[in-house]
């Protein structure tokens, strides 16, 4: 058996989420491609749309996936194209969707993409090689201090966002992640670095601006739910709370129907899903010991009334 170098997280849960019968399925971020190549052996009547930016993700998803034949076919496209590629594949709805938002643990392990500190690599972070953005050396290198103390707040949760900021300006340039996760370190006071490496909310933070992971997420959101044919469900597995928040209020929006009190002027609307999970579906102890990327995976599902 091949060895892959990513596990897809929450499989199970995954499988167990799909609608009878699925037809038509879409993997917004194929990664490796384990999450799909299960769906497509699990659902003999499917065909599949993936889509990953990262081309060294899909010089692996691609072979895996060619033993389906044109069952599947692979976009290197953002997930944000999924409603225009599905319908020019004829697809005007849709059965399943999944997103396994975040960093492969390709990505991560691979030093010369930058997303790791632990193995030293130039400050990239970037999912898509080819994509003309600021890589995170830009970011440390040319912000100001007040504005990459913003970026650490808002997308690492990082209380000691100033310091560290003011610390980056004053030992800039930084070339690489190690060099970077250092300075973060010596900022951190002693007494309050927990568990976590200290670098570790700062370079979620990074990547995060870097990838738009939260703009992307919200922009698209309402339009995967608009494809879902009815019966047709959403599955968003996330690794942070950022993440995870914007998921949980959009499915809680959609699923609320309003009705204006007599004498109240308020905006009505339908529901137009059922939530599937009222709380996170989050990883078995035993999935954590044999994959510890899973610790902090939070799965939720929204079925299309
Ligand atoms: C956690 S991995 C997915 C792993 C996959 N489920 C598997 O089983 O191998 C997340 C993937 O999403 C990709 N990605 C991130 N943002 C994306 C976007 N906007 N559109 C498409 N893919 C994206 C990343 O490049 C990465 O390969």
């Amino acid at each position: 058996m091949t060895a892959y170098p990513h596990t897809p997280v929450l499989l199970q849960a995954i499988l167990d989420a799909l609608p009878e019968r699925p037809e038509r399925i879409i993997d917004g971020t194929l990664g490796a491609g384990g999450h799909s190549t299960a769906l497509l052996a699990h659902c003999a009547e499917a065909s599949l749309i993936g889509f990953d930016v990262d081309d060294d993700a899909l010089q692996i998803a691609r072979p895996r996936l060619s033993v389906y034949g044109d069952r599947a076919h692979v976009e290197n496209l953002s997930y944000q194209e999924m409603t225009r590629i599905a319908a020019t594949r004829g697809w005007d709805g849709v059965d399943f969707i999944l997103l396994d938002l975040g960093v492969s643990s390709m990505q991560v392990d691979r030093a010369e993409r930058g997303f790791s500190f632990a193995k030293d690599g130039p400050l990239d972070m970037r999912f898509d090689q080819n994509a003309p953005v600021l890589t995170a050396a830009d970011y440390v290198n040319r912000f100001d201090a007040d504005d990459l103390a913003d970026i650490f707040f808002e997308y690492g949760e990082e209380r000691f966002s100033r310091r560290i900021a003011r610390a980056i300006v004053r030992n800039r340039p930084f070339y690489t992640t190690a060099a970077l996760a250092d300075v973060v370190a010596g900022a951190v006071p002693r007494n309050k670095q927990g568990r976590i490496h200290p670098a570790t909310r700062v370079f979620q933070a990074l990547r995060i601006v870097v990838n738009e992971e939260l703009n992307r997420l919200t922009q698209t959101l309402p339009a995967m739910i608009d494809l879902l044919r009815a019966g047709g469900r959403l599955a968003i597995i996330s690794f942070h709370s950022l993440e995870d928040r914007q998921v949980k209020q959009c499915f809680r929006h959609a699923s609320t129907e309003v009705k204006s009190p007599p004498g109240m002027m308020l905006q009505e609307r339908s529901a137009v899903v059922k939530l599937i999970t009222r709380k996170p579906i989050t990883a078995t102890p035993a999935e954590i010991a044999a994959n510890p990327r899973s610790r902090s995976a939070k799965l939720r599902i929204v079925e299309k009334l």
